[in-house]
């Protein structure tokens, strides 16, 4: 198990695929770091990962968009655990429509949320990933981040954006032995859409345990191996 012992940051986990993800690492002795803005959320997951006894947990309650609260969470890990071996980048807010309708204030908080946090975290956790010369950085992007449709100008220009920052820091980080994984899917059954998670609509699409196992598989790999790219989808859906 490579990835038991290891220290890893998830952002969005206070529920859907990061909650998921969270509580199904806590299995592998990890240290894990969840980063959300619902405090009563995460403070739920973390006692029931600590009851369980078989992983460490901190909490860190903020908005992703906030440079300094990223600061915050990576000097306070690095001064807890010492280094940082995955940082899973998951968070990701979404607002569909015809082009006409989206407002200022909606492009800034997609590119804020779903692109800036996403791209400074990975610059602050990469010194430490270099001088460890070990590391992943796992993105959940979408298969929107190749593909588009047609109320989806905004939310898949910002997943294309972060295809195209992590797919140039892969060429960059290779070198330190670092990987960098991005995971494209289909439709998950969360709260991220219109229709609450377990809704009807939902039920024929990827569970957030298909994600989470998914995610485990290309981070719990050899060191030799890196899966680069996982796109996955519920059967239902075309592709
Ligand atoms: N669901 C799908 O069908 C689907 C498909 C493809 C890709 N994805 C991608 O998968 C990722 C996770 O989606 P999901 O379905 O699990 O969504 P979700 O259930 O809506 O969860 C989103 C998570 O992000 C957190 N979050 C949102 N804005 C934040 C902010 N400004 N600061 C800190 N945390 C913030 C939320 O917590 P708080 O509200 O507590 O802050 C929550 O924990 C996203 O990147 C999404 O684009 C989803």
């Amino acid at each position: 198990m490579y990835i038991k012992n290891k220290t890893i940051i998830i952002t969005g986990a206070s529920k859907g695929i990061g909650k998921t993800l969270a509580l199904e690492l806590a299995e592998y002795s990890c240290n894990l770091i969840l980063i959300a803005r619902s405090e009563n959320e995460l403070l739920e997951i973390q006692a029931t990962i600590l009851k369980s006894k078989k992983s460490n947990c901190s909490i860190f309650v903020g908005d992703i968009s906030n440079l300094s609260f990223l600061d915050l969470v990576v000097s306070k890990t690095i001064e807890e655990f010492k280094q940082i071996d995955f940082l899973i980048n998951n968070v990701g807010i979404g607002c569909f429509g015809s082009i006409q309708k989206y407002t200022e204030e909606e492009f800034y908080s997609l590119f804020e949320t779903n692109v800036k946090a996403s791209f400074f975290l990975s610059q602050k956790v990469l010194p430490f990933m270099k001088k460890s010369k070990s590391g992943q950085i796992v993105t959940i992007i979408s298969d929107v981040g190749k593909r588009v449709f047609d109320t989806g100008a905004l939310y898949c220009a910002t997943k294309y954006a972060q295809e195209a920052f992590t797919s140039a820091m892969r060429m960059e980080v290779r070198p330190f032995n670092i990987k960098v994984s991005n995971i494209y899917s289909g439709l998950v059954d969360s709260d991220f859409h219109a229709t609450r998670q377990g809704s009807k609509e939902h039920q024929y699409w990827l569970k957030t345990e298909d994600m989470a196992k998914s995610i485990i598989f290309v981070m719990n790999q050899p060191k030799n191996v890196v899966i680069d790219e996982l796109m996955i989808h519920p059967i239902s859906q075309e592709y």
